[in-house]
């Protein structure tokens, strides 16, 4: 008998159905007496006791269905080992669930914060395997993390989207793409996208110079510019600034974009507009790239769970799954480095990253 607990943490993207089901074939198919149990809500579900056993036909038509089965939620690090309110440790919780299901281990699909809580379990000695989600692409030890691809389809498709009635109307537009703390996303929607402008959190922009690439542009006879923003970027001051001064800095703001339009259409004369995509990046199917990722992480974690290797990641380095220890991945973002190629050879064909 071989029994394992699957669950979905932290905000959810394209892929998790298809990952889940990826894990479950794979599962059902390399051990005879097999049963999965479904964790709901993410660790809300491991502290609080709901989980179901599943049945294999829960598994089937959902590889092209968006969101997760099994439901998330985000159960910040930082409080895992903080009593609850009404007296419980949440730690011992999950400890207990992981017995009273009696699970040889639990398969954890999350991003970031997720793998800080996964390593922890590991070293309280639970078995645990994790497989990366996130849009933003921003886990440490893989070369991707599937939801990215997905989402970066979306951001290209507002982008190309906006290009018609930036034109007609002779506009700047600011496209804001998700992505926390990180670039990726944005970077990749962005040259997808053909935007002129990209700004990242890794690099801080100069609004002056992004005012020149505007007036420039216009002096050459476009009508029209993009600008790619990442939610997370910043401006060279705010890059110096506390958490604390960035949010006084933006007051009257919704988010970044908002700042950056008013200050261009200032600094410009231009009409400038924005658009915010938001979750709609995270929603829907996943693209082909995805559903295969995503297959091929399932299989590659039952292969794990056979050879009894616990306490790693799988995650794809060089095309290839590969097991990255919980431990190298828990607590590390994987920035945009920033004498990467793709920087370099973005900057080649023009493209400003206001700086
Ligand atoms: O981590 C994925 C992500 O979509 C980020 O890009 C974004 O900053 C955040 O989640 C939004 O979180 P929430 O869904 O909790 O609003």
């Amino acid at each position: 008998m071989k029994r394992i607990g699957i669950l979905t943490s932290g905000g959810d993207c394209q892929g998790l159905n298809a990952a889940i089901r990826g894990i479950s074939k794979a599962f059902y198919r390399e051990f005879d007496d097999a049963e999965i149990y479904g964790i709901l809500d993410g660790y809300y579900g491991l502290i609080y006791g709901k989980y179901k056993k599943m049945n294999p036909h829960d598994f089937s038509g959902i590889l092209t269905l968006g969101g997760t089965i099994l439901g998330t939620s985000r159960q910040p690090f930082k409080l895992m080992r903080v009593i609850d309110e009404t007296g419980i440790d949440k730690v011992s919780e999950m400890k207990k669930h992981y017995a009273e299901m009696g699970l040889d281990c639990l398969v954890v699909l999350g991003g970031n914060g997720t793998h800080k809580t996964a390593n922890m379990l590991g070293k309280e000695g639970l078995n645990v395997i994790s497989l990366p989600k996130t849009i933003d692409n921003d886990i440490w030890g893989t070369d991707v993390s599937f939801g990215f691809q997905s989402a970066c389809d979306i951001a290209t498709d507002v982008i190309d989207r906006i290009h018609t009635t930036a034109t007609s109307h002779g506009r700047i537009f600011i496209v804001e793409v998700m992505g926390h703390k990180v670039g990726w996303l944005n970077l990749y929607a962005g040259i997808a996208g053909g935007a002129d402008v990209i700004l990242i959190p890794e690099i801080p922009y100069n609004i002056d110079k992004v005012a020149a690439t505007m007036l420039e542009r216009n002096k050459k006879g476009k009508r029209f510019s993009i600008i790619a923003v990442a939610e997370g970027a910043l401006s060279a001051e705010e890059a110096l600034m506390k958490k604390k001064e960035i949010k006084a800095n933006r007051r009257g703001y919704p988010s970044v974009s908002y700042k950056i339009a008013d200050e261009l259409s200032e600094k410009t004369h231009c009409e400038v507009r924005v658009t915010v995509p938001g979750h709609f990046q995270r929603g829907g199917a996943p693209c082909a790239y995805d559903r295969v990722l995503c297959t091929r992480l399932g299989a590659a974690a039952v292969e794990l769970i056979k050879n009894e290797k616990y306490g790693y990641m799988v995650g794809i380095r060089n095309g290839e799954p590969v097991p990255v220890p919980l431990s190298e991945v828990a607590g590390r973002l994987k920035s945009v480095p920033l004498d990467s190629e793709i920087i370099k050879n973005a900057r080649k064909i023009g493209i400003s990253f206001g700086d």
